[in-house]
């Protein structure tokens, strides 16, 4: 009972998480410390969205930009999940952050990032990883198991020496907020939960705590 009572003594003395009012600054302090904590891949999060019979999907992806706009990945728009967002609009994300003992759940409005945002982005990528998304069809059917090396190896011999284009289909996804959920693990299972809601992107914050 004591270390209960110790237990529920020491959550009230860390006002930064409970009394957060912004949740993108929230959001990028968490993430500030997830890439201090984690050893890997801080910025993986499960990538949520459904297809058009309603039947969800999930995935990893990375976090490549993130503003008060929301949070943005890279994929092949032709792949399934590039298909289903295209159709519904919507997705959802969900970060674990292991060492903090922190998850963060985002649910939202999908929008493309803009061609010139994109393309700074791929310019960034290392070569082969440019030449690797002209030659993956993602989530298409291969026709054997040679066929991506055989196509990676017909794109690089199209390049040559020069510059690689963006591909039409690559682009970025913004995954913007509607909802989004901080949840911190606490001993005996009294583990934080505060959700941060608006109707629309461009309306005001509620907060809420929930039972976790
Ligand atoms: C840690 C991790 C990070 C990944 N990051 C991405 C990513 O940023 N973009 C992407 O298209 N696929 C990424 N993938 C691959 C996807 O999980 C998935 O296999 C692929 O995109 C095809 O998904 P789909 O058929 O549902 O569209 C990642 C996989 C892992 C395990």
């Amino acid at each position: 009972m004591s270390e209960l009572l110790n237990t529920l003594k020491a959550l009230r003395a860390e006002p930064d998480f409970a009394s957060a009012d912004d949740p993108f600054a929230l959001f990028g302090r968490w993430f500030a410390q997830a890439k201090e904590a984690e050893p890997e891949y801080p910025e993986a999060m499960c990538l949520a969205t459904v297809d058009e019979h309603g039947m969800p999907d999930a995935r990893m992806v990375l976090l490549k930009d993130f503003d008060e706009r929301g949070f943005v990945f890279y994929t092949n728009m032709e792949s399934a999940k590039g298909r289903q967002i295209m159709a519904t609009g919507k997705a959802a994300l969900t970060f674990w952050w292991r060492n903090l003992h922190r998850q963060v759940r985002i649910r939202g409005l999908t929008e493309q990032v803009s061609d010139a945002e994109a393309d700074a982005y791929f310019a960034t990528r290392p070569r082969g990883s440019q030449i690797g998304a002209w030659a993956s069809k993602q989530s298409r059917e291969m026709e054997d198991a040679q066929a991506l090396k055989k196509a990676a190896l017909r794109e690089a011999a199209r390049f040559g020496l020069g510059e690689v284009p963006r591909p039409p289909y690559w682009t970025g996804v913004r995954v913007i907020p509607l909802q989004m959920e901080f949840w911190h693990e606490r001993p005996f299972r009294l583990h934080e939960r505060i959700v941060f809601l608006r109707d629309a992107p461009d309306a005001p914050w509620r907060r809420k705590r929930l039972y976790p």
